[in-house]
């Protein structure tokens, strides 16, 4: 685990209005003051950026994208450019999370469009959070493999000049929106795996340096564990980031941790 822990709110589609966006917002950026070790970033929906933004500058309180478009500019009707996001004052953006991946259906995203996401991500100056995880896991291990093919076929567009600005964010699908996290033990060992991976894609360097976060049903409870015992560098939380009680105790938890 490095020094620099970081908890990124996914607000998904929330909240309803952008009074509450703003009261969220202000919520956790006061909590943020009071940090030491640990960088908050706000994802709201593209309406709410700019009523989560902050005119001054909020130590430790980072704005967040939830995607960005591959598309510099021009006829694409309903995509947000990158670089319209960074003037916003955006340094975060999360790519491929999984309710923006292709599943099932045919709508949603290919490894190769994350990859594209994440390359105009980085060129106009931001972070990518980059989501990976399987939808299922069972005896035979099929996991690993499936997480790697996905890691690979995401990062296929970015430089290795550029994956300092990589963040990973390790989110088996099935402990999405669920009742329970993944357990710690074995959030340990996909943090180890998916830095291999990171380490055979860019080597050994920037592995080292690479901040690996886990995400799927955390809250103030259960988050301080998944750090110390996942070994992760941060979260990545859905529900409770909008929980205003619960996403404070949360950072101030994480905060804590040793
Ligand atoms: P959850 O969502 O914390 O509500 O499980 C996590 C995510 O999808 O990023």
């Amino acid at each position: 685990m490095s020094n620099k822990k970081i908890v990124v709110g996914n607000w998904k589609m929330n909240p309803a209005t952008a009074d509450e966006a703003k009261r969220i917002a202000r919520k956790t950026r006061r909590a943020a003051l009071a940090l030491m070790h640990t960088e908050a970033v706000v994802c709201p929906p593209f309406p709410f950026i700019s009523a989560a933004s902050s005119r001054n500058k909020s130590p430790h309180y980072h704005l967040g994208a939830q995607t960005a478009s591959f598309e510099v500019g021009g006829a694409h009707t309903g995509e947000v450019a990158a670089n319209v996001l960074k003037d916003l004052g955006v340094e975060y953006v999360i790519v491929g999370h999984s309710e923006t991946r292709r599943g099932e259906s045919s709508i949603g995203d290919t490894d190769e469009m994350v990859s594209k996401r994440a390359k105009a991500v980085l060129e106009s100056g931001m972070k990518v959070v980059l989501c990976v995880g399987e939808k299922i896991r069972d005896e035979s291990g099929a996991h690993f493999e499936f997480v790697k093919e996905q890691m690979s076929k995401s990062l296929a567009d970015v430089p290795k000049s550029r994956s300092g600005d990589v963040i990973l964010a390790y989110e088996p699908i099935w402990a999405i929106g669920a009742q329970e996290a993944m357990k710690p033990e074995d959030i340990n060992e996909m943090t180890i795996f998916v830095k291999k991976i990171f380490s055979d894609i860019f080597g050994a360097e920037s592995a080292q340096k690479v901040q690996v976060l886990y995400g799927g049903s955390v809250n103030f409870r259960n988050a301080a564990d998944i750090m110390k015992i996942g070994q992760v560098d941060g979260l990545l939380v859905g529900r409770e980031s909008v929980n205003m009680a619960g996403f404070v105790e949360l950072l101030k938890a994480v905060d804590e941790v040793k």
